[in-house]
């Protein structure tokens, strides 16, 4: 079943109020009050839209989010019914320092279609199109996992680009990127952006290879899936975090997800700027009005769009 195109630009209004919510926050040190300048303006849009929504990835589960928590009903109509993900602010210090890529992002579904993470991390790896399902695993090692992609996309191991993210977790991979000769492009933030680096027109890099949020790597995911292009993840989980992952009705722990088992089928998503960045520009503050733009995806429309919008203040 395809999601009607009138959601659109609907879902886009929702990450476009959340970044223009969160740009008022742009440079002023506060994290949890960029978020929140995110979370409110979101939640009020998507609860105008006529549709049965469920939150499946939010800002948190149940007794820990007051707002956008996972299994939080949206919309005023029973249908149709559509499960979201929902980040309201990627890039929280971005946002607090006024670096680039800080937007507000969400990914829709039918009912069923996107996998309900909790907030914990996730391992990572993600190729872009047009190569073999399934082709690497998280298991085979950084190793390996580089040579068979270099075989098949029939580049030389260090003419490769992988993209991690900067945090000393990931210093034994690096190490091991290193010794291969491949080149390491680092982000210090920002991982969502950092997966879709491998796809698209000119992608800036053959893999992303590291661990992140897990609901982070649903929402590439999402995206990812309208290019073609591959994830692989793994829940990295302790204790308190397995008893979090149950309740969302996750009991293999140790299973790794690819991209089939984070999305099926058709898929909006939407990531409004709210500094410049990757995938869009920041939100600009025209005096009387907002100038906002948004990367968005419809994959059974296969729309591929950037859209600009002004709203009044
Ligand atoms: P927030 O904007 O929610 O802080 O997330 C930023 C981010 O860089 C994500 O893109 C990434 O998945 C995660 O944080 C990595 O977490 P950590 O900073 O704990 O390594």
């Amino acid at each position: 079943m395809v999601i009607d195109s009138k959601f659109l630009n609907l879902f886009i209004k929702a990450t476009e109020k959340a970044a223009i919510g969160a740009s008022k926050f742009v440079g002023k040190k506060d994290k949890a009050a960029a978020d929140k300048g995110a979370v409110d303006p979101m939640r009020a849009e998507l609860n105008k839209i006529e549709m049965d929504g469920r939150v499946v990835i939010g800002e948190g589960e149940m007794d820990e989010a007051p707002m956008l928590y996972i299994g939080e009903k949206l919309g005023v109509s029973k249908d149709p019914k559509l499960d979201i993900a929902v980040d309201p602010l990627e890039g929280t210090k971005f946002t607090a320092n006024n670096e680039p890529n800080a937007f507000s992002v969400l990914a829709v579904t039918n009912r069923g279609n996107l996998l309900s993470a909790p907030d914990t991390y996730m391992e990572k790896i993600a190729i872009g199109d047009q190569l073999p399902k399934n082709l690497l695993d998280i298991d085979n090692g950084v190793e390996k996992n580089i040579k068979i992609l270099a075989e098949a996309k029939n580049k030389k191991i260090s003419d490769l680009k992988v993209c991690v993210l900067k945090r000393p977790r990931h210093d034994q991979i690096v190490k091991i990127l290193m010794n291969m000769s491949v080149k390491i492009n680092y982000i210090t933030d920002g991982d969502i952006a950092g997966v879709l680096s491998v796809v698209g027109k000119n992608p800036k890099n053959d893999i992303y290879y590291s661990t992140g949020g897990g609901p982070e790597g649903v929402l590439a995911a999402a995206a990812l899936s309208c290019y073609g292009g591959q994830i692989q993840g793994r829940l990295v989980l302790n204790n308190e975090e397995k008893n979090r992952a149950k309740k969302l009705g996750i009991t293999n722990f140790e299973q790794k997800y690819n991209i089939d088992d984070m999305i099926k089928g058709d898929v909006i998503f939407c990531a409004s700027g709210v500094t410049n960045g990757d995938l869009a520009e920041g939100v600009q503050d025209l005096g009387n009005k907002f100038k906002v733009t948004t990367f968005a995806l419809h994959k059974s429309k296969k729309i591929n769009k950037i859209f600009t919008n002004i709203y009044k203040k």
